[in-house]
C-alpha cells in the first residue's frame, strides 16, 4: 500500500484532461443549525475555531469568506476568486475533488455507530451525499484522531513543515520511510496534517498552501456539531447547558457533563479492511458469496443493488473520471471484489480507494454485483 505512496509523489500535474468531469454534478447539501444551538466545541471549552477566527478573520476578509472559499475548494478543488495568488487559483487535483470520496453532512443516524446499512437508509432520501469512501467531513472538528486502524498507515506519509504561501513538493516517503526537506511526518492527532495528507496524496494532487489550509479549515468549523446534533434527552440537555453555559462552575459536574457529551459522537473514525471472499455460482445463475473468514456467505439482492450503486459507485464511474458504467464492472467477479478490498494503486492517474467494512457492508457488496450481473445479462 505505501508503495502507492512513493509513486504518487513524483506525481504529475500536467494531465488536465480528465479535471473539468471530477466531482461534476456534486454539490454540497445545505446545512441548517436551530437558533441558539450551543456548539460541543464550546461546551467541551476548546477554542481552537476562536483562534483560527481571530488570526484570519479581518476587515476584507471575513469568517464567512473564508468558509466559503473552502466550501469552493472542497466541492471544485479550486477557487474563482481567491484571497492570495493568481485568479483562478490552481487545482488541487486534475482527478479528484474531495467531494468524490467525502459527504460533507451527517451521514450515520447514531453517530458513534459507522453502520453502512443504518447510513444508507438514513442517506437514501437526501440529496448530494453519497456512500463515499472516506467519512464525512461533517463533525471532523469534533473528532479527536485520524486515519485510524487500517489507514494507521497513512501516518508515514510526510506534510509540509511549516506550510506557508509557496507550493511544498509532495515530501516522500523514501524508501528508507523519511520525509523530504519541508517536510515531516504527519500527526496523527491534527486534523490539519489529516487535511494535508488527503490533499497531497489521497486526492492525488497537491499539498495545500497557507490560505487555502485556513480556509478549509474555516469550512470543516462550519461542519461543527452541535448540542441538538448528540439526541440527549431534552432533561439531560438542559443539564448540560446549566452545568456549561455561559461558563462551567463546578469542575466536577463539567467534567460528568463533557464526558457524557464525549460519549455520544466520533471521536476517531474507525476502518476496518475488507478481505476478498470466495465467490462461487449458484445452480440458478447468480453467486454466492463467501465464505468470508468467519464462515459467513451473502447472496446479493438486485433490487438492492441499483439504489446501491447509485449512491456507492455512480459518482465516479459513468464520469469522466473512471467511465466503465454498469454492467461491465462486474465483467470479471473476483477482480470486483479485489477492487472493493484493496482499490488501485494508479501513480498518475485516477484510482479506486478500497471500500472498509466501516464504508459499505458485505451485504451491501453482494448486492451491487448481483445488480451489475443482472445488467450485464440484459446487455447493459
Ligand atoms: C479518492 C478518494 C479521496 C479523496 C479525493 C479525498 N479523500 Fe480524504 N480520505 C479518503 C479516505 C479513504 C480516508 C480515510 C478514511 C476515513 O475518512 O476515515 C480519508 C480521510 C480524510 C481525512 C481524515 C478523516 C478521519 O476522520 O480520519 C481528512 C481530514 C480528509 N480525508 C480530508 C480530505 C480533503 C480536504 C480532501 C480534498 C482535498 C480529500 N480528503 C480528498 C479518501 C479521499
Ligand atoms: C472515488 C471514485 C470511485 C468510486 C466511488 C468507485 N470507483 Fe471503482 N474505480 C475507480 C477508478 C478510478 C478505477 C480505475 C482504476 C484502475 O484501473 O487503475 C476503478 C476501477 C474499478 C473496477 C475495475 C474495472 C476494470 O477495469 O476491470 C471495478 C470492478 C470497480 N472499480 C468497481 C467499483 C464499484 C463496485 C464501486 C461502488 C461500490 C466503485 N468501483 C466505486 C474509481 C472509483
Amino acid at each position: 500500500m505505501l508503495s502507492r505512496w512513493k509513486a504518487l509523489a513524483v506525481v504529475v500535474a500536467a494531465v488536465a484532461v480528465v479535471a473539468a468531469a471530477c466531482g461534476q454534478g456534486l454539490v454540497p447539501p445545505p446545512a441548517v443549525v436551530p437558533p441558539g444551538d450551543p456548539s460541543v466545541a464550546a461546551l467541551l471549552g476548546d477554542d481552537r475555531r476562536d483562534k483560527l477566527e481571530d488570526r484570519i478573520a479581518t476587515g476584507a476578509r471575513p469568517w464567512s469568506r473564508w468558509v466559503s472559499w473552502g466550501e469552493e475548494l472542497f466541492y471544485n478543488g479550486f477557487v474563482e476568486d481567491p484571497p492570495v495568488g493568481p485568479k483562478p487559483s490552481p487545482r488541487i487535483s486534475v482527478f479528484y475533488t474531495c467531494a468524490n470520496c467525502h459527504n460533507t453532512a451527517r451521514e450515520d443516524p447514531v453517530l458513534t455507530d459507522q453502520n453502512p446499512e443504518a447510513r444508507f437508509q438514513y442517506i437514501q432520501s437526501r440529496p448530494g451525499m453519497f456512500m463515499t469512501q472516506g467519512t464525512t467531513m461533517w463533525g471532523a472538528v469534533n473528532r479527536e484522531s485520524f486515519y485510524n486502524g487500517y489507514y494507521a498507515l497513512y501516518h508515514d506519509l510526510c506534510v509540509p513543515d511549516p506550510t506557508t504561501e509557496t507550493q511544498t513538493a509532495n515530501g516522500g516517503p523514501n524508501e528508507q520511510g523519511q520525509c523530504a526537506p519541508g517536510t515531516r511526518k504527519m500527526d496523527p492527532k491534527s486534523l490539519e496534517d489529516a487535511t494535508q495528507v488527503c490533499s497531497g496524496y489521497c486526492s492525488v494532487g497537491r499539498y495545500l498552501v497557507r490560505w487555502e489550509l485556513d480556509a478549509m479549515m474555516a469550512y470543516f468549523w462550519s461542519l461543527e456539531l452541535h448540542l441538538s446534533d448528540l439526541g440527549l434527552s431534552p432533561d439531560d440537555e438542559q443539564s448540560v447547558r446549566e452545568t456549561l453555559l455561559p461558563s462551567p462552575r463546578d469542575p466536577r459536574r463539567a467534567a460528568e457533563a463533557r464526558a457524557q457529551l464525549r460519549s455520544r459522537f466520533l471521536l476517531a473514525a474507525g476502518d476496518t479492511a475488507r478481505t476478498v471472499p470466495e465467490v462461487s455460482r449458484l445452480p440458478g445463475g447468480g453467486y454466492a458469496v463467501g465464505p468470508y473468514p468467519d464462515g459467513q456467505s451473502f447472496t446479493g439482492d438486485p433490487g438492492r443493488g441499483g439504489p446501491l450503486y447509485a449512491r456507492s459507485c455512480a459518482h465516479c464511474h459513468g464520469t469522466a473520471i473512471y467511465p466503465v458504467s454498469g454492467g461491465p464492472l462486474a465483467g470479471d467477479v473476483n477482480r470486483f471484489f479485489q477492487m472493493l478490498a484493496k482499490g488501485t494503486s494508479e501513480s498518475n492517474a485516477a484510482y479506486m480507494p478500497e471500500f472498509t467494512y466501516q464504508r459499505l457492508s458485505r451485504q451491501q457488496s453482494a448486492d451491487i454485483l448481483a445488480y451489475l450481473l443482472r445488467l450485464l445479462r440484459e446487455g447493459r
